[in-house]
C-alpha cells in the first residue's frame, strides 16, 4: 500500500438562491467518487463544502419575495442538503459562508492583507439607481448594444454581437430592478493588489499540476496582464462589513472561498483528530484540493492562491476543473424539460444510475459532459443491470438452493480471479487521476470477462447432473468472487448498491484491497435483486415534470407589444377571496385562497402593505388562471392577482363588483 495520505478536499459552493440540478451534480459526484475512492484506499481524506450566501441576487431575490436573505439560503440551503444526501454525496461537514467562523476568518486575512500594503483604496464610478439608492451590478443594467443596436442586452456584454463594454456605454440603459435610468455615481472601492502576484501564482500554476487546458487559460490571463481585484461593495449589501467603515462589504467573492476553510474550522471544533492550522498553514504535509467547473476558473486560479498566499496561508496543492453538463446535446432548457431539478430525477429514477452514467462520461478535463437521455437508459441497462448485476443473479440462486448458501472453500479457476486482482492498481491509477470513465471501462470489460465464464460453464445445465453438483458450487463461487470485486472497485461510485452487494455477502466493511482475495467459505443469506432496470417512461415522466415546474419561456421579441394571440392565451378570470391570511416569514405577502368557480386556488400576494387581510374575504379581484404554478419557499402559487399602483401600500386590487361572478372570463 502507498503510505497514507492527508488530503482535504472541496466542491464549489452553491449558490442558495435556487434548486439544485442535474448540471450542479456533475460537480458534487464527481467530487464525492474521488473523496470515496481516497477514503478507500485508507487515507484520511476529509470533504468539505458550505452554501454560498451572500452577494446582490440573493438580497434581491429576498427582497421580491418579501423575506429575509437568512431565511432565502436557509430554505435553499435545506434542498441542497437533502439532495446531497439522496445522491449519496457523503461531506465530513455542509456549513454556510454566512458564518461567524468566515466573518472571522476573512476580516483575519483582510487586515493581514492590509498590513502587507495589498490593500488600497480607489474611487471608482459605477450605475447607480436613484430609485432603490443602490450600486448596480453590470448584470443588473440592461439596454441596447452600442456596437449592434440589439436590443435589451446586458450592461457587460451583448448576446448578439459577444462584445463587451461597460454599462455606460449602452443606449437607453434601464435598471433590472426599478425600470429607471441608472446615473453614474462615484464610490470608494477597497482593492486586492492581484497584479503584485504574477511571479508567485506562475509559480504556483507550475508546481500545482493543473490541466492542460487550465494552464492555457492561466497563460492567456497573465499574457493580458492581472489587474487588481475590485473586493468592497457599497451597501445595501448581503455580506460581511469591512471592519472601520459603515456602509462597505466584502464582495462575495472574496468570503466566498474563505468559507472553504471555515467549513473546515467549524469541523475541527468537533474532531480532535483534526487540526485547522495543520492543513491550512505554509508548509503543511496535507494535500488540498478544489473541484470546481470552469466558469469559476479565474477565481480559483488566480485570486485565491494569491489571497492565501498573501494572507500567510498554503495554497491549493491544485484545482480540478470540470466543463458543463449538456443535456441531449444542448444546454439546458426549461421549455424543452431539460433543465432537471435534482429533486425531480429523485422522484422518478435511482440516483445510483446517474452516479454511474457520470463516471461513465467523466474525465479530468475541462471538457463539457453530455446527458444523452436515451444513452442513458441503454448503458444503465446494459452496464449497471445486464453486465454487473446479472453476475450476481446468475450464480446466487444456485448457491443459495443447492448448497445452503454455502460458498465452496476454494476458487476453481484462481488465474481467472487474478486478472481481477491484478487490475486493481490500474483502475486504482484511473480514479485518482479523475479518469473515472476509463476505470468504468475496465470494470466492464472485467465484467464482460466473468459473464463469459459463467456463459462457458453454464452452471444451470451441470445443476441437472448429480455428479456436477460441486462444479456448480465451485463455478458459482468464482462468479460471485469476480462480482465481488468489482463491487469494490465499483463503490465509490454506486456506494448504495455496493453497501446492499455486501450486506449479501455478510462483510463488514470493505478496504480497496479486499478485492484481491477471495471471501471464501461462508454463509449467503437469499439474494435480493439489487437494482432493476431503467424504462424509458421513468425519463418521459422526469421530463415532463421539468417542462410543468418551470415558467413558460418569454416569447423572444424585442418588442413591448404583444399580438392579439398572445393576449387571448391569458386566461383572466373573476376570482372570490376565500380567505386571507399572512404567510410566516414573509413581510409582503398575504396567501390567498381564491374561488374562481370551477375549483379554488392557492395564490401568494404582495399585498399585505395595502390590505388588512380579514378586509378581503368575499371581495371580487381579477385572477391570471393560467399561469404556470410556482413553487416558493412557502408553498405552491397557482396564479396572480392583478392590481394597480406603485407598490407598497400604494397597491389597487382590480375588484369588479357589478354583478361578477367567480369563474368568469375577462375580456
Ligand atoms: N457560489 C459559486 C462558487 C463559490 S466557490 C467558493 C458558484 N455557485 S454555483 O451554484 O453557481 O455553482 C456551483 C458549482 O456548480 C460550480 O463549480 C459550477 O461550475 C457548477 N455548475 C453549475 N452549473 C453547472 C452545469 N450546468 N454543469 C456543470 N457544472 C455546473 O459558482
Ligand atoms: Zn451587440
Amino acid at each position: 500500500m502507498p503510505r497514507k495520505r492527508k488530503i482535504l478536499v472541496t466542491s464549489a459552493l452553491p449558490y442558495v438562491n435556487g434548486s439544485p440540478h442535474m448540471g450542479h451534480l456533475v460537480e458534487y459526484l464527481q467530487t464525492d467518487i474521488w473523496v470515496r475512492f481516497q477514503k478507500l484506499r485508507g487515507h484520511d481524506c476529509i470533504y468539505v463544502c458550505a452554501s454560498d450566501a451572500h452577494g446582490t441576487p440573493i438580497m434581491l431575490k429576498a427582497r421580491e419575495l418579501g423575506i429575509t436573505p437568512e431565511a432565502l439560503t436557509e430554505g435553499y440551503a435545506a434542498e441542497f442538503v437533502n439532495d446531497f444526501r439522496d445522491f449519496g454525496v457523503d461531506f465530513d461537514n455542509y456549513y454556510t459562508t454566512h458564518s461567524p467562523e468566515n466573518e472571522a476568518l476573512v476580516t483575519e486575512m483582510f487586515k493581514v492583507l492590509s498590513d502587507n500594503g495589498d490593500i488600497f483604496t480607489r474611487t471608482i464610478e459605477q450605475s447607480y439607481d436613484e430609485k432603490e439608492g443602490m450600486f448596480l451590478p453590470d448584470r443588473f443594467v440592461r439596454g441596447t448594444c452600442p456596437f449592434c443596436r440589439a436590443e435589451d442586452q446586458y450592461g457587460d456584454a451583448c448576446e448578439n454581437c459577444s462584445k463587451t463594454y461597460s454599462p455606460a456605454d449602452l443606449i437607453n440603459p434601464v435598471s433590472v430592478i426599478s425600470g429607471t435610468a441608472p446615473v453614474r455615481r462615484k464610490s470608494e472601492h477597497y482593492f486586492f493588489k492581484l497584479s503584485s502576484y504574477g511571479d508567485r501564482l506562475r509559480r504556483w500554476m507550475s508546481e500545482a499540476e493543473l490541466d492542460n487546458n487550465v494552464v492555457a487559460k492561466l497563460e492567456e490571463w497573465f499574457e493580458a496582464g492581472l489587474q487588481d481585484w475590485d473586493i468592497s461593495r457599497d451597501a445595501p449589501y448581503f455580506g460581511f462589513r469591512i471592519p472601520g467603515t459603515d456602509d462597505k462589504y466584502f464582495y462575495v467573492w472574496l468570503d466566498a472561498p474563505v468559507g472553504y476553510m471555515a467549513s473546515f474550522r467549524h469541523l475541527c471544533e468537533r474532531r480532535d483528530d483534526l487540526d485547522f492550522d495543520d492543513y491550512w498553514r505554509p508548509g503543511s504535509a496535507a494535500e488540498v484540493y478544489h473541484f470546481i467547473g470552469k466558469d469559476i476558473m479565474y477565481f480559483h486560479t488566480l485570486f485565491w492562491p494569491a489571497v492565501l498566499a498573501g494572507a500567510g496561508f498554503r495554497t491549493p496543492t491544485s484545482v480540478f476543473v470540470h466543463g458543463f453538463l449538456t443535456v441531449n446535446g444542448q444546454k439546458m432548457s426549461k421549455s424543452r424539460g431539460t433543465f432537471i431539478k435534482a429533486r425531480t430525477y429523485l422522484d422518478n429514477l435511482d440516483a445510483s444510475f446517474l452516479r454511474y452514467y457520470y463516471a461513465a462520461k467523466l474525465g479530468p478535463t475541462i471538457e463539457d459532459i453530455d446527458l444523452n437521455l436515451e444513452d442513458f437508459i441503454a448503458r444503465v441497462n446494459s452496464d449497471l443491470v445486464g453486465k454487473l448485476i446479472n453476475i450476481a443473479s446468475r450464480c446466487a440462486g444456485f448457491i443459495s438452493k443447492r448448497f445452503d448458501g454455502r460458498l465452496a472453500n476454494r476458487l476453481p479457476d484462481a488465474a481467472l480471479f487474478d486478472e481481477f486482482a491484478n487490475a486493481s492498481e490500474t483502475i486504482a491509477k484511473h480514479y485518482d487521476r479523475r479518469e473515472y470513465s476509463k476505470a468504468m471501462r475496465l470494470i466492464m470489460t472485467l465484467a464482460d470477462r466473468a459473464n463469459r465464464y459463467i456463459d462457458d460453464n453454464k452452471p444451470w445445465l451441470m445443476v441437472k447432473d448429480e455428479n456436477k453438483l460441486t462444479d456448480v458450487q465451485l463455478v458459482c463461487t468464482q462468479g460471485l468472487n469476480m462480482f465481488r470485486s468489482l463491487m469494490i472497485y465499483l463503490s465509490p461510485v454506486i456506494p448504495a448498491v455496493a453497501d446492499d452487494a455486501r450486506a449479501f455477502l455478510s462483510e463488514d466493511g470493505w478496504l480497496w484491497q479486499d478485492a484481491s482475495s477471495p471471501l471464501l467459505d461462508a454463509t449467503l443469506p437469499d439474494f435480493q435483486p439489487l437494482l432493476t432496470r431503467v424504462e424509458p417512461t421513468q425519463v418521459q415522466r422526469m421530463i415532463e415534470q421539468s417542462q410543468e415546474s418551470t415558467p413558460v419561456p418569454q416569447a423572444e421579441t424585442n418588442s413591448a407589444m404583444i399580438s392579439i394571440d398572445e393576449f387571448m392565451k391569458i386566461d383572466l378570470r373573476i376570482a372570490r377571496i376565500e380567505k386571507a391570511e399572512p404567510v410566516e416569514g414573509a413581510d409582503k405577502l398575504l396567501a390567498l385562497t381564491l374561488d374562481i368557480g370551477d375549483s379554488t386556488r392557492q395564490v401568494f400576494a404582495g399585498i399585505k402593505a395595502a390590505y388588512d387581510a380579514p378586509s378581503l374575504v368575499g371581495k371580487h379581484v381579477v385572477v391570471v388562471a393560467n399561469l404556470t404554478p410556482r413553487k416558493m419557499r412557502f408553498g405552491v402559487s397557482e396564479g396572480m392577482v392583478l392590481a394597480a399602483g406603485p407598490g407598497g401600500e400604494d397597491i389597487f386590487l382590480l375588484s369588479p363588483d357589478d354583478g361578477a361572478e367567480p369563474g368568469m372570463r375577462v375580456k
